[in-house]
């Protein structure tokens, strides 16, 4: 008698063996590679060129809306950036003119020469990003 209850503990482990197989297998293609992208990327993008000094008026600015950076030349040869992303409410700003940054959801405006705030609604300065001028390039830090 004890073999036919031996025979069966092996056939329902095995069987619940191959079930754990296939849903480990699952389990494994079910991940869509979405975890790598959060945080900003500061290792991946640095060195990046983002434009030419010559690109980037003297008293005013680039949007460099696929990058989200704004770029300004407050003084000649003196280049700043910024994030482009509005402190408001995340519109990207539009244009830089007369001096500032200028958001055009609602209006805020920011100074070229550190980001801080000219115009409200927005209330904090847009963060300071890192740059290095190479040459006649402006890249990310
Ligand atoms: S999002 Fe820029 S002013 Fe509102």
């Amino acid at each position: 008698m004890a073999p036919r209850a031996t025979r069966r503990t092996v056939l329902l482990a095995t069987g619940a063996a191959a079930l754990a197989a296939g849903c480990g297998s699952d389990g494994g293609n079910g991940g869509d590679g979405r975890d790598g992208d959060g945080g900003g990327a500061p290792p991946d993008t640095a060195g990046q060129e983002l434009i030419s000094t010559a690109d980037v008026p003297v008293g005013g600015g680039t949007v460099l809306a696929d990058e989200k950076i704004v770029v300004t030349q407050p003084e000649e040869g003196g280049f700043k950036a910024f994030s482009a992303i509005c402190t408001h409410q995340n519109c990207v700003v539009a244009d830089v003119a007369d001096g500032t940054i200028n958001c055009a959801c609602h209006g805020s405006r920011f100074r070229i020469t550190d980001g801080s705030v000219e115009q409200g609604p927005a209330t904090r300065p847009l963060p300071e990003e890192r740059i290095t001028v190479e040459g006649n390039s402006i890249r990310r830090a």
